[in-house]
């Protein structure tokens, strides 16, 4: 083994010699010395080989139209400006990455108050694999990138001290973070570390119908014990094309790309006989393939990223297979229909908010009910409406999208600190064409909501003691933890429309984020932003890996000249991954 690995060692080396661009014209076949043949996950036996392994589709990517808006050249003060901007992030940036680095390096997360170490995905440093393509994208390539590779390659997805593995974060995180630094840099090394998470993950799904085990006894699985999936939440389950895919074209071995397409088959023939068709229940029974009982539905936390990788599946595979774009449209349109909701406010904004729905029965008929709730994590939905409005030609889905973001934009603006929380609940306007303010009825609402949690005040002493900002009926989780969603859609509206407001948005949300989260080594969670902005919202002492890897990652590429990672090039994953598209 340690031959192999010499020699596959100084092949790469001649390898990567080559321009990045030569790196992406080979074919995948030229990859075959990647593969560690003495690996452990790689020569465990699977209990239940598929007996048929689809090939990946080999029909010529369709031509899909720009995604980005055309850019003029930008005038000089504009530069200025923009350049002083996309500094401030990096900095912020750099200052985190140093503190990883000299606190907790090669651990999941940095606590950024006390200065601890945290491991809550399996200890294979999350932050460092969240954060590679960050550092790459923001230009520290030199020795910063290389240190951060030769240390990411010595990690071992063979041993772990946790019982559970989840499953979807480990794809999104690890296997993501390691195809996107690999699409950008070519460096070998984080194919290879690619494919090792991507055998391990493939005895996820080595189950009797092939469903993965979403949240995974992974010794049980060492030990080769039998395993059967169980009931996942929705986005655990129908996150996995995007990664799965590309690791396939990269590879040339289309195992991956076949796992995850068992999956979509599976929504893909229910998706017309949920109790909301068009869309899927928030969770589903994967042992009996069941995809279509539930009554809840949503495209906000815990089914989000199905959703995304519908559109995003049509963009990285150019198209090749069409089912992506018949079920993204079929569930677009129930959402508009039952999930979408223009929220009661003191200007009359013209917004949308993505709430949750409800299916009853009613005598012989089943009607939807709408739980006017607002999520942070929800926010992603503005930029994939946009981009999907593009890439399909749907151009009236454009007023959607902008008016989706507009209202996390706006979110962000009402509260005291510049930051939107967790979840809140909003009313809904009668109607979504017409809408005016009325304060009783924000009042009755308000009562209603505290009514039903058995509280007894007036609506005054309600509002004042929840801190509601106006058209706000309740705040179920006041926290900010330091998430992407708003920015994330910001940056997509901006790269498909140019709108200039959306840049100066995103700078007020930057400098609020920074002033309200910043630590003596980092930035941290809050427990509170509702709080009056003279008083700091207090902190959790957490920094999840998305601060790095997505946060940051969206504001300095908002601040960037638009062809850095330009979206008719890259699709991001569900953890801002940029993967490099199939084009025509
Ligand atoms: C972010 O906050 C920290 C701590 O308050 C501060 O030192 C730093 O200058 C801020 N950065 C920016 C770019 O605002
Ligand atoms: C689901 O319903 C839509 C709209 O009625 C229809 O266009 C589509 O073909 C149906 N899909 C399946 C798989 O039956």
């Amino acid at each position: 083994m340690v031959m192999g690995l010499v020699m596959a060692i100084s092949l790469c080396v001649l390898l990567i010699d080559e321009s990045p661009s030569q790196i992406r014209g080979w074919s995948a076949r030229d990859f075959h010395y990647i593969k560690a043949p003495d690996y452990f996950w790689a020569t465990l036996p699977l209990i239940h080989p598929p007996n048929f392994i689809r090939p990946l589709p080999n029909t010529n990517p369709v031509s899909y139209p720009n995604v980005q808006f055309h850019f003029t050249q930008e005038t000089r003060d504009a530069r200025i400006v923009r350049e002083e901007r996309q500094r401030a992030v990096k900095e912020v940036f750099t200052r985190c990455w140093s503190a990883y680095k000299q606190h907790a390096w090669l651990s999941d997360e940095l606590a950024p108050v006390s200065g601890n170490r945290k491991n809550p995905f399996g200890g294979w440093a999350a932050t460092l694999v969240d954060s590679l393509d960050t550092l790459w994208i923001m230009d520290m390539r030199g020795a910063e990138f290389d240190e951060a590779v030769t240390a990411a390659a010595t990690i071992d997805f063979t041993l772990t001290d946790m019982g559970e593995i989840n499953v979807f974060e480990t794809n999104i995180r690890y296997l993501g973070g390691f195809l996107a630094a690999f699409d950008l840099s070519g460096d070998i090394r984080l194919l290879r570390k690619a494919v090792e998470v991507g055998e391990m993950l493939y005895h996820a799904f080595d189950t009797p119908n092939h469903m993965p085990v979403t949240r995974w006894d992974i010794h049980g699985a060492m030990r080769g014990e039998p395993q059967v999936a169980g009931t996942p939440l929705l986005a655990e389950i129908g996150s996995f094309t995007v990664e799965f895919t590309r690791l396939s074209q990269l590879t040339g071995n289309p195992k991956w790309f076949d796992a995850s397409q068992r999956i979509m088959d599976q929504m893909a023939a229910q998706q017309n006989s949920t109790a909301l068709p068009g869309l899927w229940p928030l969770a589903v029974d994967a042992g009996g393939m069941v995809f279509n009982s539930g009554s809840t539905f949503t495209l906000g936390a815990m089914a989000d990223s199905a959703y995304e990788y519908l559109p995003k599946m049509s963009a990285l595979i150019g198209g090749q297979l069409d089912i992506y774009q018949k079920m993204y449209e079929q569930a677009i349109e129930a959402a508009l229909t039952h999930n979408l909701f223009r929220p009661m406010t003191p200007t009359n904004e013209d917004i949308l908010i993505a709430g949750q729905v409800r299916m009853r029965s009613n005598g012989d008929s089943v009607i939807s009910q709408l739980e006017p709730q607002g999520q942070h994590l929800v926010c992603f939905l503005g930029g994939l409406v946009a981009l999907a409005s593009k890439l399909f030609n749907r151009y009236d889905d454009m007023t959607i999208a902008t008016k989706l973001v507009d209202g996390c934009v706006w979110t962000y603006k009402v509260f005291p600190h510049g930051i939107m929380p967790e979840t809140f609940l909003m009313k809904p306007c009668a109607s979504n064409d017409n809408c005016r303010w009325d304060d009783a009825s924000w009042e009755e609402e308000v009562e209603a909501m505290a009514e039903a949690n058995n509280e007894d005040a007036t609506p005054d002493e309600i509002i004042a003691q929840r801190r509601l900002p106006r058209g706000f009926t309740a705040i179920p989780d006041k926290r900010y933890i330091l998430r992407p969603e708003a920015i994330e859609s910001v940056f997509v509206l901006y790269r498909t429309t140019g709108r200039e407001d959306l840049v100066e948005s995103a700078w007020d949300m930057f400098q609020a984020i920074n002033r309200s989260t910043a630590t003596q080594l980092a930035n941290s969670a809050v427990l509170d932003i509702t709080l009056p902005s003279d008083q700091m919202p207090p902190p959790s002492d957490s920094m999840e890996s998305f601060w790095m890897g997505e946060t940051l990652k969206y504001l300095y590429l908002i601040f960037s000249e638009p062809e850095r990672i330009s979206l008719d090039e890259f699709v991001f994953n569900t953890e801002a991954h940029p993967l490099r598209r199939l084009k025509g």
